[in-house]
């Protein structure tokens, strides 16, 4: 990659030349162009291009859906402006950024997922009027296009605000001219804040940390229930984790020869290829890294006869993400005491996507998964019964760590900022997404079990869509029961 050209450059260059400063051209200097373009090749870069404009697009499939947010959102806050920014790109080093991923509130109400872009909604009689503020097309008259590290020749092609609109279904405006409108505007303002500083500095004497909480609350509540095309693409999203699952399964020999890492790319591949990334780091924790619950380092042997705990989910072009979980024996067979354990976490799951359905509290099913790995826990003689004592106590949690899983949607962890009582004090309603996720995990270091325990560690994850009758298993494509998980990598493994 050549460096940039960057305004920056611009004026360093500018102040070395000293005199010959004078003699850049008004125009140059003043779009912080590069001052070693001749006047003969900026004249010459503004013309001889072609009209590329896009016209008669089609709404993106979503349209209809982030219309209908809208109106929810602003049915919630009537009177008020409402701000939601995408957020911007994050420098890594120099010229250099990290990928870069809409804010999951922008890209919720707008489909959009441009860095830079920012929805404003402006109160207009009794609701409001949706305004989606965006980096325009590079400028060819000035040499933004070629010059700036933003011109579209640099980083691509992007929409200009006329294709905007038709593909958003909102009226698109410059974002440049937002910092300035947000000063002047007047009455109530909330901004969904840490996404876009610039944006947050321009309202800084209009907002309040508290109003702007309630905002970034609401929008949060509001995802729990999914509309029928998040539930589409959280399909889509589970049927790539589990095409992504096939592929590491086929390449478990590699890894043996390598490590973790082999595993993590293997995915990773399936992740890009058909959809925008992964949704989380994933964890593909062999051995005794089953154990830590966020294993991302991924840099471990993979050895026959361990376990290989793989915790991934690709996420779509739309920003939904799968949550999936599967402990694998790496030689293909789990060993006896492998699927004792095994199957305590698999019955456990079992009991928790039962209790999953419209109208149970929230915290029914990881009550159900807990309660089944106690028994098991005691049965072994892990820990001393009865089970209600263990439970009451929550001794069991020496082994068990984590809460058994959480809303699932356009953040792997969705809906975060809801209140208690609207999600882990709530009931559960057709439409939500949760993972059903138990786990045993016996330390290395863990005296307190038989030796042949420690460094064993397995979860099974997978995620649950609750239906008006029950619910339904999004990631049931990758089998579950140890026989076979068994059976499919046999099969795989031939194949
Ligand atoms: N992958 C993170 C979790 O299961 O919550
Ligand atoms: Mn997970
Ligand atoms: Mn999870």
């Amino acid at each position: 990659m050549a460096e940039e050209l960057t305004p920056a450059d611009s004026d360093e260059a500018a102040a070395a030349a000293g005199a010959e400063e004078e003699e850049q051209p008004i125009k140059q200097r003043k779009n912080g162009l590069y001052p070693g373009v001749s006047d003969e090749l900026a004249e010459n870069m503004t013309s001889g291009w072609a009209d590329t404009e896009l016209r008669d697009l089609e709404p993106i499939a979503q349209a209809a859906h982030t219309a209908d947010r809208r109106a929810a959102l602003s049915a919630r806050f009537p009177g008020e402006r409402l701000v939601i920014p995408s957020g911007n790109l994050k420098t890594r080093s120099n010229d250099t950024e990290y990928a870069f991923r809409a804010s999951t509130e922008y890209a919720y109400l707008t489909g959009d997922q441009s860095e830079d872009g920012v929805l404003v909604l402006e109160p207009q009689g009794g609701g409001h009027r949706a305004t989606v503020y965006l980096l325009p097309r590079s400028d060819r008259e000035n040499g933004e296009f070629w010059l700036s590290g933003q011109g579209e020749l640099w980083v691509g092609r992007r929409h200009s605000l006329a294709e905007a609109e038709q593909l958003l279904g909102i009226p698109a405006k410059d974002v440049r001219e937002l910092p300035e409108k947000l000063r002047e505007a007047t009455g109530p303002v909330r901004v969904v804040r840490g996404h876009d500083a610039a944006i947050e500095a321009a309202l800084t004497d209009k907002v309040t940390a508290e109003r702007d909480e309630e905002l970034r609350v609401n929008l949060s509540e509001a995802r729990a229930v999914k509309d029928a095309f998040e539930i589409g693409e959280l399909q889509k999203a589970c049927d790539s984790t589990a095409r992504g699952f096939e592929d590491v399964v086929k390449v478990l020999d590699k890894a043996e020869a390598t490590s973790e890492r082999y595993i993590e790319g293997t995915f990773f591949l399936r992740a890009r290829v058909e959809g925008n990334d992964v949704g989380y780091g994933s964890i593909c924790a062999a051995g005794p890294h089953a154990t830590t619950l966020h294993w991302v380092r991924n840099d471990g042997p993979v050895r026959s006869g361990d376990l290989l705990l793989l915790d991934a989910g690709v996420e779509t072009h739309t920003l939904y993400t799968a949550d999936v979980t599967r402990t694998l024996p790496i030689n293909g067979r789990y060993s006896e005491l492998q699927r004792t354990i095994y199957d305590a976490v698999y019955d456990a799951q079992e009991a928790g996507i039962t209790a999953v359905k419209p109208g149970a509290k929230y915290r029914d099913f990881h009550d159900a998964a807990q309660r089944v790995l106690t028994e098991r826990l005691v049965e072994w003689g892990l820990v001393e019964g009865p089970v209600e004592r263990v439970l009451e106590l929550g001794l069991q949690r020496r082994w068990t760590l984590h809460g058994t899983g959480h809303m699932l949607g356009m953040d792997v962890h969705d809906c975060a900022a809801a209140r208690t009582e609207a999600y882990v004090d709530g009931t559960l309603e057709p439409g939500m997404c949760l993972t059903v996720e138990p786990g045993l995990y016996f330390q290395a270091d863990d005296l307190t079990v038989p030796e042949e325990y420690r460094g064993i560690g397995v979860r099974i994850e997978d995620d649950i869509l609750v239906t008006e009758d029950g619910n339904r298993n999004l990631s049931a494509a990758l089998p579950r029961r140890a026989d076979e998980v068994e059976a499919w990598m046999a099969a795989l493994k031939q194949g």
